[in-house]
């Protein structure tokens, strides 16, 4: 898969050269290019912000750098792309989407900053190839980075080949609906603290059932709307 992000802080993506996604970056299982998108400026202060039309507080992204940006991208690639740009107004991203995302040809995050980017961006991109506009939850961030980074690696780690064991991703919180059941390691009594009699059975049916049960009563718990309670 191929991942390009804009973006005016680029060195927010350093980290992707660790862990996981890093090493499936340097086995090429993943090729990610990074942009600053003052690349394309040409003032002496490299503007990419500007006042908004009609008014308002805070400043917008300029659409022209945008739009070169977007171009030169498009231009090497084999593929119409999706665009993802990150945005508290946009559709909430969620497992299911990462598994839909996982499978596409190239991905491009594009991070606003500031009020936003001036919206005939997205008009553009939608000629070019597929725009999402994807939001991480109902809170509001100070620009695309952060989301893209949590995006970037919820999509990656699904990839086939960068999660060294594909069965760790099966049971797992949101893949079947419901949150993961309780996890314990060695030691069975730590600071007076036992873990379940049941793990330690070698009983696997009933295991599995009471990590079911713990399941659905944790889900209930923490998260009922997951139940459509
Ligand atoms: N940018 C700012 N807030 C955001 C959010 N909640 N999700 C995605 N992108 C954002």
């Amino acid at each position: 898969m191929r991942i390009d992000v804009v973006s005016i802080f680029p060195s927010f993506f350093d980290v992707l050269d660790v862990s996981l996604l890093g090493k499936a970056r340097a086995a090429g299982i993943i090729d990610v290019r990074v942009h600053d998108l003052r690349e394309w400026t040409y003032d002496r202060h490299r503007t990419v912000d500007d006042t908004p039309y009609g008014g308002g507080a805070g400043m917008v992204m300029k659409p022209e750098p945008w739009g070169e940006a977007l171009d030169a991208i498009v231009a090497d690639s084999t593929v119409r792309p999706t665009f993802i740009f990150p945005s508290p107004a946009g559709e909430v991203f969620t497992q299911a989407k990462a598994r839909e995302l996982a499978t596409d040809e190239h991905l491009v995050f594009g991070c606003g900053r500031y009020e936003g980017i001036d919206e005939r961006v997205f008009a553009y991109a939608a000629e070019l190839g597929t725009v999402r506009l994807m939001s991480l939850g109902d809170y509001v961030l100070n620009g695309g980075e952060v989301a893209s980074m949590a995006m970037i690696e919820a999509i990656g780690r699904l990839i086939p080949g960068v999660v060294g064991n594909p069965d760790s991703l099966v049971e797992e919180s949101h893949e079947d609906g419901l949150l993961e059941y309780p996890s314990y390691t060695k030691p069975s009594v730590w600071r007076d603290r036992e873990v379940p009699p049941i793990l330690l059975s070698g009983n696997h049916g009933a295991i599995a059932t009471w990590r079911h049960e713990q399941q659905v009563q944790r889900t209930r718990e923490r998260r009922p709307d997951l139940l459509g309670d």
